[in-house]
């Protein structure tokens, strides 16, 4: 099956390209808009974005390797990213971790069997004075504490 584009990615497409002195300076917000659009960056996608940026599939699959912003294989509706990194670890992010693990009976890297959300981690957020963080979408959630968490996950159940 051949991925395309809807008709109004392509007017962002070209909206983003316009932004940007060359090309090739657009690819991470083309990437998004492909992720948006298609979910998952499967090959297919990727190829799809190769050719639309006149770049190399193996430039574009490195790209996307890079950032763990990026979903690569399907993911939940929801998709839970909490840092691990030092600060986040000192603040509580561990005990974040593991009480999302037991609310959702998953453990980091699954998805939810009714496909709602899906647990990561995460390196730093570059927020690590409002330690512990987690990032749900395009959204942070700073200076957590167990309940804040409970809160957050129920206004998105
Ligand atoms: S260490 Fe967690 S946001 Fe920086």
């Amino acid at each position: 099956m051949t991925v395309e584009f809807s008709p109004q990615a392509k007017r962002e497409f070209k909206k983003t390209l316009a932004r940007y002195p060359h090309k090739e300076a657009a690819l991470l917000p083309v990437l998004h808009l492909a992720q948006r659009e298609f979910g998952v960056l499967s090959d297919e996608v990727l190829e799809q974005v190769a050719e639309l940026m006149d770049l190399p599939f193996s430039r574009v699959k490195g790209v996307v390797s890079f950032y763990t912003l990026y979903n690569t294989r399907e993911v939940g509706r929801h998709v839970i990213r909490i840092c691990h990194t030092l600060s986040c670890a000192l603040n509580g992010g561990e005990e974040v971790i593991e009480h999302i693990k037991k609310r959702l009976h998953i453990e980091v890297g699954e998805t939810t069997p009714d496909k709602k959300f899906t647990l990561l981690e995460c390196e730093c957020l570059g927020s690590c004075n409002t330690a512990p963080v987690m990032q749900i979408s395009d959204r942070y959630y700073e200076n957590l504490t167990l309940q804040q968490v409970d809160q957050i996950l129920d206004s998105l159940e």
